[in-house]
């Protein structure tokens, strides 16, 4: 793909398994030694990351919990001493429990939010910081179409995730000029572990490799706020976005009952 960006440092967060793990094998596959120096990986699990790093020498695993701000800026103090201030960052980290009302948890909801937004805003703090600085830097932060609008047992998750678009949306107005580029990216279901819970059909369920696609793509292409797929499941979305409540109720309603 042709394009004039040029990411020395690549810093992909939640890259231990499923779409994070697939966009590292993107990464390595699409860039060149010429184009990309460096590809960091984090999450939590050592020997996954260790392995992940195995496959290429471009790949360097730095590992740390999202949820525990010093050993984020430890992360990031590391990845500065050795290679410089990352120009790309994509947060892929997350956590999802299904939570039907029956189940309804503080303890659930708390996890939801200390991985999914509190985790990404622990990484955006000195990032923010050091990119505005700078004067350059891109950070695209993994999200939802859950996050679009309230569904059933998503009660946990889906919160997360809107907070996330909206303080993306946010970040990327003021943002605007600073040299600094935010980006949010909103899958559709993807087949990990995450989804693996899911009891349900899930429509336009894609691999790892393609949600790795269409993000890698999307990062390359242009500097649009929002990388979201795939295009038809979002479209009908995206409708449903702009329902009516009375009309966007009955719909999610026959949409369960299928
Ligand atoms: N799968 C889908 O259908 C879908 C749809 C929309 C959005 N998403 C989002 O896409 C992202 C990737 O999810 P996935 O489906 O690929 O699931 P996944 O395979 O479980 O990947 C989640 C990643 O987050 C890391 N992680 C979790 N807790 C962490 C913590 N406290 N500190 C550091 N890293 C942590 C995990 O690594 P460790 O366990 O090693 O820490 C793993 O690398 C998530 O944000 C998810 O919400 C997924």
């Amino acid at each position: 793909m042709s394009t004039n960006k040029s990411w020395k440092i690549i810093w992909i967060i939640g890259a231990s398994s499923g779409i994070g793990a697939a966009l590292v094998q993107k990464f390595i596959q699409e860039t060149t030694d010429t184009d990309t120096a460096k590809i960091i990986i984090s999450a939590r699990s050592v020997d996954s990351l260790r392995e992940i790093a195995a496959g290429s020498p471009r790949v360097t695993s730095i590992p740390y919990d999202v949820t525990d701000p010093k050993a984020v800026d430890d992360a990031l103090a590391q990845i500065e001493a050795e290679h410089g201030l990352p120009d790309l960052v994509v947060y892929c980290a997350g956590f999802y429990k299904p939570m039907p009302v029956a189940e309804f948890s503080r303890d659930t909801i708390a996890k939801h939010i200390a991985v999914n937004y509190q985790g990404a805003v622990n990484c955006l703090e000195p990032l923010l910081d050091k990119m505005c600085k700078r004067g350059s830097g891109e950070i695209a932060i993994t999200a939802s179409v859950a996050g679009y609008r309230g569904l059933p047992k998503a009660g946990a998750y889906g919160p997360t995730k809107a907070a996330l678009i909206n303080l993306c949306e946010t970040l990327r107005e003021e943002l605007s000029g600073t040299g600094v580029v935010m980006r949010v990216i909103n899958p559709g279901f993807v087949k990990t572990r995450l989804t693996e819970q899911n009891d349900f059909e899930m429509p336009y369920l894609q691999t790892p490799e393609q949600a790795a696609d269409f993000i890698y793509t999307g990062l390359r292409k242009n500097d649009d706020f929002e990388i979201a797929f795939p295009p038809p499941f979002v479209r009908q979305l995206k409708i449903g976005r702009i329902l009516p409540y009375r009309w966007y109720f009955k719909m999610i309603e026959r949409v369960m009952q299928k």
